[in-house]
This record gives C-alpha cells, sequence and structure tokens, in this order.
C-alpha cells in the first residue's frame, strides 16, 4: 500500500490505473469500513491493473459548530495497518490540500437532505456531499462503495450523482454489526460501559417494528410514536424514528412494497444511528 496526501502524489499513482474503486472514509476504521474495501476489491480485480483506493479525511465542512470535529477519533497509524494487504493506495488530504483556500462553491443536496438526520444537524450533508464531489473528482474511480449504515447519506449520494451525471457507480454496503447486534460506529467508543449495553436496545426497536409492519401493521405513525416513547423511557434521546420508502426516503406510503425504518437518538451525548430495510411481500 501506498499512501500519499496531496493531490499531485495521487494523481501520479494513479495515473497508470485502468480501474479504480474508491472508498471515501473519515478513519478510525472498523470491520464495517474493511468490508467495504473487500467489496472494492472485487470491483477491480489487480490483475487487470485494478487498484483500489481508500481516503481518510476528517471533513470540517460536514461538523456543525458544536458537533465532535475536534474530539473525532483519529487514529492514522491504526487504520494504515488495517488497510495493509486490501488498498492499493490511501489518500490522507491534510485539510488545507483539499480546502486551499475557504470553500465558497457547494453542492446544494436534495430537499430530503433537511429531514431525518438533517433536521438535527443544517448543512450536514451541504458538506459531505461537497466533500464527496471534491473526492470523487480527485480519485475519478469507476465505482465508488459507502455503507448502508449512513443510510441517507447513500441515497443523496446515489441522487447527487445522478442528477449531475457523474460518471461513477455508486455501491451500498451492508451494515456490519457486533455479535450483539450493534451497528459498528467510530462513534460507539464514546459510548461508557453502560450505555454499550444499552446501545443494542435500537436495533432491537427496529426489528420490533419491522415485524410488526410484516404481520400487517400499517399505523406506521403510531408504531413510530410508541418506539419514540419507548426509547424515552429507557432514557435516550430521541431525534427520529421514522417509517419511509426506500426510493425517495419520503414517509412511507401505502402503495410502497420497499420500506426502510431509520432511527437516530442519543445516548448521554452519544449519537447513535441505524436502519433496517422492509420489503413487503403479497
Ligand atoms: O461516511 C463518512 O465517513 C463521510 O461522511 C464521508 C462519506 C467519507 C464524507 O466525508
Amino acid at each position: 500500500m501506498q499512501a500519499v496526501s496531496t493531490i499531485a502524489e495521487l494523481r501520479a499513482l494513479l495515473s497508470k490505473a485502468r480501474a479504480i474503486a474508491f472508498v471515501p472514509t473519515m478513519g478510525n476504521l472498523h470491520e464495517g469500513h474493511l468490508n467495504l474495501m473487500r467489496l472494492a476489491r472485487e470491483n477491480v480485480a489487480r490483475e487487470h491493473g485494478g487498484c483500489v483506493v481508500a481516503s481518510i479525511f476528517v471533513n470540517p465542512l460536514q461538523f456543525g459548530p458544536n458537533e465532535d470535529f475536534d474530539r473525532y477519533p483519529r487514529t492514522l497509524e491504526a487504520d494504515c495497518a488495517k488497510l495493509q494487504g486490501s488498498v492499493d493506495v490511501l489518500f490522507t488530504p491534510p485539510v488545507n490540500e483539499m480546502y486551499p483556500a475557504q470553500q465558497t462553491v457547494f453542492v446544494e443536496p436534495p430537499p430530503i437532505a433537511n429531514e431525518l438526520c438533517g433536521a438535527a444537524r443544517p448543512g450536514h450533508f451541504r458538506g459531505m456531499a461537497t466533500v464527496v464531489l471534491k473526492l470523487l473528482n480527485i480519485v475519478q474511480p469507476q465505482v465508488a462503495l459507502f455503507g448502508k449504515k449512513d443510510y441517507q447519506q447513500l441515497h443523496i449520494i446515489r441522487q447527487m450523482v445522478a442528477q449531475l451525471n457523474l460518471p461513477v457507480g455508486i455501491v451500498g454496503g451492508e451494515t456490519v454489526r457486533a455479535a450483539d447486534g450493534l451497528a459498528l460506529s467510530s462513534r460507539n467508543q464514546y459510548l461508557s460501559e453502560a450505555d454499550r449495553s444499552e446501545a443494542i436496545f435500537l436495533y432491537k426497536i427496529l426489528q420490533g417494528m419491522q415485524l410488526a409492519i410484516l404481520q400487517g401493521e400499517r399505523d406506521v405513525e403510531r408504531l413510530q410514536q410508541q418506539a419514540v416513547e419507548t426509547l424515552i423511557a429507557r432514557g435516550w434521546s430521541v431525534d427520529y424514528v421514522a417509517v419511509r420508502n426506500r426510493s425517495d426516503l419520503l414517509p412511507a406510503s401505502q402503495s410502497q412494497r420497499d420500506l426502510v425504518i431509520l432511527a437516530a437518538a442519543r445516548l448521554g451525548n452519544t449519537r447513535l444511528l441505524d436502519n433496517i430495510e422492509v420489503c413487503l411481500v403479497d
């Protein structure tokens, strides 16, 4: 694996690659990221001149003023060790390489970016989409991979790629979970021991809602309300629990068969995110 931190070095290294698969990350890598690296390799075989590129960049543009940008875990040495063997090129630009001047041009994400996670994190998806577009232009991959745990992020990236005609295929990787079901996330390490055992309850709630819908429950408002009340009673502070159409992430319509239940809630200062897909069959 070769690690570079400037765009010029990266371009020189990639000039001979016949196909590039790209996994953008903010580092503090876990099995969810490594799963995306493996998926990337499946897309571009080394023997055919294929190259797997990963980036680690904690993007200031997608953090709000009171969010965890400064304390976001930066673990470059451990990350490099984890990537050895699975990635060909690692791009780790410093902030002034990505933003040499103040960024005044942004991607304006679709209106759905103001709902769900966007409601509690104004500007987050605008900053995320802007850096993803920059990274795609810098790396110029044929395929880019993102985790389904950040379901709304993946949806917005797909919309950006489709509507701006970007020449890249987007692949979503399944959420990787701890043995007890908790979705892996770099933010899990903020959890105290007691909160870590409670954290699993978020996925349990989603599984319960999925089962209820599969068993015929159609009053999703009631399901959402019950889930929120249960979480609050257990000490969570809830941003949202929402049953949405998978295609557009708008509130579930009766005619839609492919749904997704999304949730974001906090334990102490730690904000956890999860989702589960529901497919209705007659
Ligand atoms: O999901 C992430 O880690 C980030 O939002 C991404 C896609 C790397 C953009 O900064």
